[in-house]
């Protein structure tokens, strides 16, 4: 196991009634920016729930955050918490809410242009405003993480930045709030976390036993638990479950002491800020190709795969890997994931775009050993059209 350090700050409110604990985390004296997307918090009783918990503190609202977070937007919130002498932010929505809320704490503490906290992946962020989260899509893991990804239409750049003073301090995680979820939704939130948990686990052994157990658990509940939460839609339990696993994916538990691959991401980003597909469609599409392609490299974790978590215990080992891989890609199908780029109507025209905008991201040594190159990358997209 490698060396790590782990720290996780962030307070965990979980269940049915929760939001109703805002009142008690959020201090009595805060000036409050809620911050909320297109409005589908108005339609679930999310937002009466929250300006009740809120009571009398001093609110001031932003919304419009986009799905893949404007950068624009999100500058425009940033000058608004500061006009109105904002000190907390409350973030109520999915993962763009939330990653547009940590991109928000920091740009209102930033001197300086905020698009340099893109460039330099949070590197430079010194401050950053307080926020806590209303998760309402359960799916990115951004709850109970530092990570936040922007999009800049108008250059076509979806990047990533990360800071240890954009953890929510607290998240309230309540399984009826997704009720109201479409379809769509509910299915990006079964394919981000068992991909998130993917770019964790399937490298290469470095004998971290209790977290690559704890990653097959979650890549186990996750099949177990996705399929039925979307036959069942108003069940609570499938959707606690669901909801739990997406956190428990992606909040540096399973990553601690491990290399992590992220490539399956990063060329997913591209693939979303060119083409506008969801970020979950991105990775139904790339994940199986990119297992195909580097299954070499990632050969014996593969097969620590195939058998632990599909049960496939027959056949020769290439055998046991591809069916393993199958087993992915019928599983993303299941649940109405496709996994072509051809089921989006794109074709091989389209790779050397993609690649294009890699090299100008630097996004040109990717993986778990930095050898997912462009040409990597190249077969990667072929293997998925
Ligand atoms: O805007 P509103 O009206 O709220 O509608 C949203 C949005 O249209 C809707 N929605 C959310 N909760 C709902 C609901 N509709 C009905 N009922 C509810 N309860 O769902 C739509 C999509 O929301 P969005 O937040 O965009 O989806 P998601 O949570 O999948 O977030 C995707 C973003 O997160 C980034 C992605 O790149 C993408 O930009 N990621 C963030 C990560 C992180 N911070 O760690 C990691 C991920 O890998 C990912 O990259
Ligand atoms: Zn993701």
């Amino acid at each position: 196991m490698k060396n790590f350090s782990f720290k996780n700050p962030t307070q965990i409110l979980f269940g049915e009634g929760q939001i109703a604990e805002i009142a008690n985390v959020i201090p009595a004296d805060a000036r409050v920016m809620l911050i909320y997307g297109g409005g589908s918090i108005k339609g679930n009783g999310v937002y009466g729930q929250i300006q009740t918990a809120l009571g009398d503190r001093i609110v001031t609202e932003f919304a419009g955050v986009e799905a893949n977070p404007e950068f624009t937007t999100l500058c425009r919130a940033a000058d608004k918490a500061r006009e109105h002498n904002v000190t907390y932010l409350l973030a109520a929505g999915g993962g763009s809410v939330i990653d547009g809320t940590k991109f928000i704490a920091a740009a209102a503490c930033f001197e300086g242009d905020p698009w340099e906290i893109m460039l330099k992946g949070g590197r430079n962020i010194e401050q950053a405003l307080p926020f806590g989260s209303v998760l309402t899509l359960p799916a990115t893991g951004s709850e109970m993480n530092s990570g936040s990804v922007v999009n800049r239409s108008e250059i076509k750049a979806k990047l990533p930045f990360g800071s240890p003073l954009c953890y929510p301090q607290f998240s309230v995680l309540d399984p009826t709030t997704t009720y109201t979820l479409p379809t769509r939704q509910i299915i990006n939130g079964v394919v981000d976390p068992f991909v998130h948990v993917v770019e964790q686990y399937l490298t290469y052994p470095v004998g971290a036993d209790l977290q690559d157990r704890m990653a097959e658990a979650v890549l186990s509940s996750l099949i177990a638990t996705g399929p039925k939460a979307l036959e069942f839609r108003d069940n609570y339990e499938y959707r606690a479950n669901l909801m739990w696993c997406a956190t428990m994916a992606l909040n540096g538990l399973i990553g601690c002491g491990v290399p992590q691959d992220w490539s399956t991401h990063m060329i997913g980003h591209e693939l979303t800020a060119l083409y506008g597909l969801d970020h979950a469609q991105t990775l139904a599409v790339v994940l199986p190709a990119n297992l195909r392609i580097r299954k070499a490299d990632k050969r014996e974790k593969l097969l620590q795969y195939a058998e632990r978590v599909w049960g496939i215990t027959t056949g020769t080992e290439d055998e046991r890997i591809e069916q393993g891989i199958v087993a992915t890609e019928q599983f993303f199908q299941k649940v109405g994931a496709p996994t072509r780029l051809r089921d989006y109507q794109l074709g091989d025209e389209v790779i050397g775009t993609i690649i294009k905008q890699l090299e100008s991201h630097q996004m040109v040594k990717l993986g778990e050993k930095r050898d997912v190159t462009p040409e990597v990358s190249t077969a990667i997209l072929r293997a998925a059209l």
